[in-house]
């Protein structure tokens, strides 16, 4: 069992990463199996400003299987900056000064081999070079090892703190500094993956619905799928690579790519103008996946979507994107229940992820039709987690 770090562009994605390890119980498959046993974050919820890190530990995979699937991940890839492989049994230190005693201690690496430090905080990074010095082979490039050291507090370092301060943390005999010397193959981001995977995706909108298949496991491979507002064609083109026949409703064009896919029809009209024409192409075999990306208000989305509900099988899904009026974090519970009330008792789960690909403005909502009715549907939906 190893522990890792995961580094994020800005803090609201590091807490997003560490949603999803929490909600991983409750059915997200975000995350390969595996991949941790607990994931802390490492900063104040939410905020735009902090360390930008979550520490998984319990981890069952190899410092390989978690690059491969950063790099191939719906947005994983775009989110995550650096991974700090800390093995087995990271080294703990108190302090900065404390780590550069351990480190001396410990000596270069055994080969004498090119040693890469890679440090969050990044600053860290010119302070322990100078104070290893040439009995160590630094090298950022090439490196046969790489030093990983994490700070796991913002600033890093405790020249600034107060002496009070130092000595309470002191006797809390909390280590806020992990490290572990790794070969480089650990490393994320460094040969031999050179080239960083990119999805294939035709617009930055497609990431939504891609991370959000992702985050449910939806398989949708004989399926039918309904795009509701689908120009240019970003969702449909995600949804062509995974379903059976995508129809795609929009009164504006879609982009030829879209339009190339043999699985698309499209109808280029309101969806409120569809509803006959998709009922007539779908028959008795009914629909697998409705979705919607249209801006406007929940209720009006969804009012678009009710005369299409009847045609959906029983454990078929509804994924749309809200669109919120100031933050969405903290109002999920609230906007559970709404929706929860507006799709009806029929729809037995619905639940708001805040997808990596989401602004702060949005989130994505997922909702399942039941076979029947669920019992208590008042309470419909309600979901814990993301
Ligand atoms: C944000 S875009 C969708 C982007 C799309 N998901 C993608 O990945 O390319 C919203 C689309 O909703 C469409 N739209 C707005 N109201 C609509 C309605 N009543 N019926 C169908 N489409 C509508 C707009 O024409 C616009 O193309």
């Amino acid at each position: 069992m190893s522990s890792f770090v995961l580094q994020t562009t800005n803090q609201s994605l590091a807490h997003r990463l560490w949603r999803y390890a929490t909600a991983s119980r409750d059915g997200t498959f975000f995350y390969p199996e595996g991949i941790c046993e607990e994931a802390v974050e490492v900063a104040p919820c939410t905020d735009k400003v902090g360390p930008c890190l979550v520490l998984f530990s319990g981890c069952k995979l190899a410092p390989a299987e978690l690059n491969t699937w950063i790099y191939a991940g719906a947005s994983s890839n775009a989110a995550v900056v650096r991974a700090y492989w800390l093995g087995a049994s990271p080294g703990k230190a108190c302090s900065r000064e404390d780590l550069v005693a351990q480190l001396r201690a410990a000596g270069p690496p055994p080969d004498g081999g090119a040693l890469r430090l890679q440090c969050a905080p990044r600053s860290l990074e010119g302070w322990l070079a100078d104070q290893l010095g040439p009995a160590f082979n630094l090298q950022p490039v090439k490196p046969t090892w790489v030093l990983n050291v994490v700070c796991m507090a913002a600033d890093g370092g405790e020249d600034e703190d107060g002496q009070q301060q130092r000595e309470q943390r002191e006797h809390r005999r909390r280590p806020r500094i992990l490290y572990s010397l790794q070969p480089a193959s650990s490393l994320y981001n460094y040969s031999p993956v050179k080239d960083k995977r990119i999805p294939d995706q035709l617009s930055k909108a497609a990431g939504k619905l891609a991370e959000a298949l992702q985050a449910c496991g939806l398989q949708l491979t004989s399926g039918v799928a309904v795009d509701l507002g689908a120009a240019p064609g970003g969702w449909t083109h995600v949804l062509a690579q995974h379903a059976r026949r995508v129809i795609a409703v929009d009164p504006a064009p879609l982009d030829p790519r879209a339009l190339a896919c043999p699985a698309v029809t499209h109808l280029a009209c309101k969806a409120e103008d569809a509803v006959d024409a998709i009922k007539g192409m779908v028959g008795e075999a009914g629909v697998d996946l409705l979705v919607s990306d249209v801006n406007r208000h929940p209720s009006q989305v969804i009012g678009m979507m009710r005369p299409l509900l009847p045609l959906l099988h029983p454990g078929a899904a509804v994924i749309l994107t809200l669109k919120f009026h100031g933050k969405s974090a903290g109002r999920e519970a609230e906007f559970e229940r709404r929706l929860a009330d507006e799709l009806g008792p029929e729809f037995g789960g619905v639940r708001l992820l805040w997808l990596l690909a989401n602004t702060q403005h949005e989130q994505t909502c997922v909702a399942w039709k039941a076979a029947a009715p669920p019992a208590g549907a008042a309470a419909n939906g309600v979901a814990a987690g993301l």
